[in-house]
């Protein structure tokens, strides 16, 4: 084993796809639904559009559709893969995992299946896990995917977070590779004692479903949007100047920022705090996709490829936050 943080064997991106359902929800139509303006939306979150799956398109059927573009992408075949871990926070069920749904519709008929819940850091700290199952030896390729249906957990009376959240799905192939360095170094962290500010308080344990709970809407997400908001830019700064410092690099070295997207301002307060400018080093895609969870990093790394904003050999960071609180960053070599 080596040092703690590097790989033993070295574990490569070596495919990606994406999947946004057809139904784009303006915010125009949010309008008429909720008290709020096009005007409001877009300058305090920069998000102008998102995608809302259908009625009988469950979180699954969205991540399969990603993870079978990823393993295309590949040139790997469903039958290879050893491991699927769903990054997600609206599941199918409660059980049993949405990463069993995604096999059987993808024919993974070899992998072992679990879902990884650590909210919009959730893809992260899935790639994270997987990369140390392949350097270990313990498998040689897994299906990282990150697949939201947010709509289906958003209060759609609440002007403070129904304009925020969207749907999709991203995924990434992982195999060891030779050549190339792959995923270089990560930070992860949580914080549990902040869990309150954003959550969805019904339907567990705590507080199991019943007419109270679903009179009090508690089984929608919840959120302190001004602290979640305080906390993420320094968090994930925190994170991606501690990952750059510790692995002897500056944000120069960098070809490619792709950080968990929920809102513009947040992402525009991290670079700055990095030394850098969106237009410089992030690439961005809030404005037509909303907050998609755990989706949000895979979804950007997708489009990045296919317009060429990063390309083979690129150094990148992901930057991360969610609930939990959580959060975290990578750097890696596509
Ligand atoms: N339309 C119009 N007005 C609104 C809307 C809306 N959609 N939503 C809130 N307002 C109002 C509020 O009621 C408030 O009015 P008041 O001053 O009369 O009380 C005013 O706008 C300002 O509200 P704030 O909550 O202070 O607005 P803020 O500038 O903080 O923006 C937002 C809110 C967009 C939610 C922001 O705080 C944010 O993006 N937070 C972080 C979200 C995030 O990072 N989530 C991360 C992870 S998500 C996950 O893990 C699932």
């Amino acid at each position: 084993m080596g040092q703690s943080g590097k790989t033993v064997r070295n574990v490569s991106i070596v495919g990606v796809g994406a999947y946004l359902p057809e139904r784009v929800l303006t915010n125009a139509e949010l309008e008429k639904m909720v008290d709020t303006t096009n005007e409001w939306i877009v300058t305090r979150t920069g998000i102008k559009e998102r995608h809302i799956a259908a009625d009988n398109e469950a979180t699954s059927d969205i991540g399969a559709k990603a993870a079978l573009r990823a393993l295309e992408n590949a040139g790997v075949s469903a039958e290879q893969v050893d491991m699927i871990i769903c990054a997600t926070i609206s599941k199918d069920m409660v059980f049993p995992n949405t990463a069993c749904f995604i096999q059987n519709l993808i024919g993974a008929k070899n992998a072992s299946c679990f879902d990884l819940e650590a909210a919009c850091s959730g893809f992260l700290f899935g790639l994270e896990t997987a990369r140390n199952y392949i350097a270990s030896g313990t498998v040689n390729t897994v299906l990282v995917i990150g697949a939201e249906k947010l709509s289906s957990i958003t209060d759609w009376q609440d002007r403070g977070t129904c304009v925020l959240f969207g749907d999709g799905a991203g995924a990434v192939v992982l195999q060891h590779k030779d050549s190339g360095r792959g995923i270089i170094d990560t930070v992860m962290k949580s914080d549990g004692s902040l869990a309150d500010l954003l959550c969805i308080p019904g339907g567990g344990s705590r507080q199991p479903t019943s007419v109270q709970t679903i009179d009090q809407r508690l089984h929608y997400m919840k959120m302190s949007g001004n602290q979640v908001f305080k906390h993420a830019v320094r968090y994930m700064s925190d994170a991606g100047t501690e990952l750059l410092g510790r692995n002897g690099l500056t944000i120069k070295d960098i070809a490619c920022v792709i950080p968990h997207q929920a809102n513009m301002r947040i992402v525009q307060a991290i670079a700055e705090k990095l030394g850098t400018t969106l237009e410089e080093k992030f690439y961005i895609n809030l404005d037509k996709v909303g907050n998609v969870s755990g989706a949000s990093v895979p979804l950007a790394l997708d489009e990045a490829i296919k317009c060429g904003r990063v390309k083979k050999g690129d150094l990148l960071m992901f930057v991360v936050f969610g609930g939990g609180f959580t959060w975290g960053a990578t750097i890696l070599e596509l």
